[in-house]
């Protein structure tokens, strides 16, 4: 996980900056947290890629390969080729069954849904940022 590495990395700056004053290594301290926080900072909430038209061309281009052939072009759960017995859900209607958050969303795509993972883990063959991406074409998609 990239961003939890960074986030290391930047505790361990933090924690070289220390001698400069002493609410500096409590900071640091904070950051690297407790088991409680590092589960929720595991599971990040807030989109880092913001709403634009190329986000949104990226995401579509990888919705495109990768998604389209269960969940159709226009998300709405109509692809072609889906797996018989599964229901991929519809990705533009208001109703989202594993949350509906961009955090939640991301964290749908990348660990997939158990146990039968029609929905698969995407996780090493789509990039963080391209999740993301395909967060905002989904989201520019349901409002338009
Ligand atoms: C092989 C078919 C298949 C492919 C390919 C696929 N999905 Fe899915 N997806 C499903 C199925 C089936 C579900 C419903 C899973 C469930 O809730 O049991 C689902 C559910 C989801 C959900 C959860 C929706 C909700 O209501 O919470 C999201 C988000 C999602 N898919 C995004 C994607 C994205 C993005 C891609 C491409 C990277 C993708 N899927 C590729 C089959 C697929």
């Amino acid at each position: 996980m990239a961003w939890l590495t960074a986030l290391a990395a930047t505790a361990a700056v933090l924690t070289m900056t220390g001698p400069f004053g002493a609410a500096v290594p409590v900071e640091a301290a904070a950051g690297l947290g407790t088991a409680q926080d590092e589960q929720e900072a595991a599971e990040p909430q807030a989109n880092p890629i913001e709403m634009s038209e190329d986000s949104v061309r990226a995401g579509r281009r990888v919705f495109g390969r990768f998604c389209r052939s269960c969940h159709g072009m226009r998300a709405d759960g109509q692809g072609m080729t889906a797996p018989s017995g599964s229901r991929p859900a519809n990705l533009v209607d208001d109703q989202w069954d594993h949350g509906s958050t961009d955090g939640e969303i991301f964290t749908v795509i990348r660990e997939g849904v158990p146990p039968a993972y029609d929905m698969d883990a995407w996780e090493g063959r789509i990039t963080d940022d391209d999740i993301w991406n395909i967060i905002n074409f989904l989201r520019d998609l349901a409002a338009n």
